[in-house]
């Protein structure tokens, strides 16, 4: 999928963390208590394991853990893909079939993840994570440096401050403000 849109586009190859069986397990754990906790306490490492997903939703941003938009919004970013935040972001239709089942399988069920369209600023009615009750409250504390800071751009950009976004962690370890 070739990506003409200003988003950043992520060129990290995905760090490779399931080398050793150990490391297997113990991410498996991590992504258990993710998936039973969507967005609370607990790892912040999400599931984001779908081929599909990873090359259709990832390539002009990072992959955004679909754990943190409730399973309504999903859906309405899948059905206006060619109208995605400026861009066109069409898949075909097994892709998006798949998606779809994978989307309504791993979306968030916490509250505060419902988006209002009326903020959602250059996106028209298409949800985003970063303008949801529960991002808000939870990134209060840098939203200053999310307006000043050039290099940031937006709260879309969630690589900017969790390095390790592009494989669904968005642990406190990974986690570095740019200056
Ligand atoms: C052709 C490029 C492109 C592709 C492919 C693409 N997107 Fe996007 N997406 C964008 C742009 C551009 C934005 C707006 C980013 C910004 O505001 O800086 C965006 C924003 C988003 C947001 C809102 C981010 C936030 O919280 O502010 C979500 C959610 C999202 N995309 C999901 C998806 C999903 C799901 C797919 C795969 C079906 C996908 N995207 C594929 C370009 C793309
Ligand atoms: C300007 C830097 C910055 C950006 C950009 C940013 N975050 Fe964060 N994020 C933080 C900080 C700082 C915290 C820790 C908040 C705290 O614990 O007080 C955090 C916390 C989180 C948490 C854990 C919440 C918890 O309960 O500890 C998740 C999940 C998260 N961010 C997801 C995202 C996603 C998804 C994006 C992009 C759509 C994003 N963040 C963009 C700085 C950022």
């Amino acid at each position: 999928m070739r990506c003409n849109c200003t988003a950043p586009r992520q060129t990290r190859p995905l760090l490779a963390r399931t080398g050793a069986m150990v490391a297997t397990a113990v991410t498996a754990a991590a992504l258990l208590l993710a998936t039973a906790n969507p967005a609370g306490a607990g790892e912040h490492i999400y599931d984001i394991g779908n081929k599909t997903y990873k090359s259709e939703c990832g390539t002009c941003h990072v992959a955004y853990p679909p754990q943190l938009l409730p399973a309504a919004s999903l859906r309405l970013i899948m059905s206006g893909l060619d109208k995605h935040f400026g861009s066109d972001a069409s898949i075909d239709p097994k892709a998006a079939e798949e998606l779809g089942r994978y989307l309504a399988q791993n979306a968030g069920q916490r509250r505060g993840l419902e988006g209002t369209p009326a903020k959602n600023p250059g996106a028209g009615m298409t949800p985003r994570i970063s303008t949801t009750p529960w991002f808000i409250k939870e990134h209060r504390k840098v939203a200053d440096t999310i307006r000043n800071n050039k290099t940031i751009g937006n709260a879309a950009n969630c690589a900017a401050c969790h390095t390790r976004a592009d494989s669904g962690d968005y642990s406190e370890r990974s986690l570095r403000l740019p200056r």
